[in-house]
């Protein structure tokens, strides 16, 4: 692979500290990493040049929380939803029907499908879950196809009770063969601590099994109402706790004194008629906030980062720069991916060489034209994945 200069920047955020947001700059991509940042008078010959005349540059988006190996569709529950029906937990029901019935290459096609589409919008890294299976053969089938294709495999087992089963045997499933299983293939490992799936016994019991197993832990918490999943997701040191929609003073307080990332997932609580995150309650108290699509069929189907930094900014209070940075930066904290060689969701010699180009002179255009297609180019390991541009 040659190495790639890009110039005519008129915006670049690069989420580094000591690089800052540099006026005048240039990027070099060589193989699958940023080769060099700097003043574009000063930068080094490539083999391939790009003018973006002036469009803004930042990092792709890491989105840290989709559901996308799934079958079926969920159309009728959202109209049911538009007209006054509540979102459940039970919905999730459907998917794992339409998923057992569905053929590994099916699952496949889908996920891929989901992830170009990603990709075309400027997200290049995903994070993905099991947890639409709810046996030990379909977990594992999830876990390893989705490893084929995602960044980051997250096991979610602990999705809901299988309607029929009683939740200690199939605790203990999930707890043993069933984390046997999918351990090779995963990453992570999560839990949906909530009124209608797991309360917080049987969530600790997950989270102790899969960190024993040598699995990082997140958790899917206070998501439909107040509950215990913040308080839990610190208590354990969970990577992130996602959803975050009804938090009382102290899950901010815990949050803000904690390594735990609040993923915050806009389209979701739009989608399900739940207040908005409060975001601006976690940001002033010092809590680290991230922002993902939680694409899925059932409570969020959207594969776009642009519409929750949209979102975030016009409905949540977050300034563009605040849901930018949760959107690229956030999400790579809550992946533990945002440091070290190889680094996402950040721009500096070293990082990934995953760049997203704005049709527009800023980010805060991704705000301003809410709705507006703005992705002109992505490069995702080094390699031009999509474009408007050329
Ligand atoms: O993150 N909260 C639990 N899981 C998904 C919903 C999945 C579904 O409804 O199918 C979520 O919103």
């Amino acid at each position: 692979m040659s190495a790639t200069l890009i110039t005519g920047i008129g915006e670049l955020t690069t989420n580094d500290p000591e690089l800052g947001r540099p006026s005048s700059s240039a990027v070099v991509l060589d193989s699958d990493r940023v080769a060099w940042v700097g003043p574009a008078a000063a930068a080094p010959a490539a083999d391939l040049r790009v003018d973006v005349d002036g469009r803004a540059v930042l990092p792709g988006w890491v989105d840290s929380h989709t559901h996308l190996v799934f079958a079926g569709d969920r159309t009728d529950e959202f109209e049911a939803r538009m007209a006054g029906a509540p979102y459940r937990a039970g919905g999730i029901a459907t998917t794992v029907a339409a998923t057992r019935s569905a053929s590994d290459d099916s699952l496949r096609d889908t996920l891929r499908r989901h992830l170009a589409e990603a990709a075309s919008q400027g997200t290049t890294c995903v994070e993905t879950k099991t947890g639409y299976g709810l046996t030990t053969a379909d977990e594992e089938r999830a876990a390893r196809i989705a490893a084929e294709q995602a960044d980051d495999v997250t096991f979610l087992g602990a999705h809901l009770v299988p309607p029929g089963t009683e939740a200690e045997t199939y605790l203990d499933l999930v707890t043993g063969p069933m984390l046997e299983a999918v351990a090779p293939h995963v990453r992570w490992a999560d839990v949906f601590c909530e009124t209608g799936a797991f309360d917080v016994d049987q969530s600790r019991r997950v989270l102790a099994a899969a960190a024993a197993r040598g699995l990082g832990l997140r958790v899917h918490g206070n998501q439909l109402g107040p509950g215990p999943g913040v308080a839990l997701a610190v208590e354990v040191g969970a990577a992130s706790v996602d959803h975050c929609t009804h938090l009382t003073a102290a899950d901010v307080d815990a949050l803000a004194s904690s390594d735990t990332v609040a993923t915050l997932l806009p389209a979701c609580d739009l989608s399900t008629r739940q207040p908005p995150a409060p975001a601006r309650r976690l940001l002033d108290a010092g809590a680290t906030v991230a922002l993902a699509s939680n694409c899925n069929p059932g409570s969020s189907y959207t594969s776009s980062m642009a519409f929750c930094v949209a979102t975030a900014v016009l409905q949540l209070g977050m300034s563009v720069a605040e849901a930018v940075r949760a959107a690229t930066w956030g999400g790579a904290r809550a992946l533990r991916r945002e440091a070290g060689p190889g680094a996402v969701g950040v721009l500096r010699p070293g990082a990934r060489a995953d760049l997203h180009v704005l049709d527009a002179p800023s980010v805060t255009h991704l705000a301003y034209r809410p709705g507006v297609p703005l992705t002109w180019a992505v490069w995702r390991k080094g390699r031009r994945v999509s474009s408007k541009g050329a």
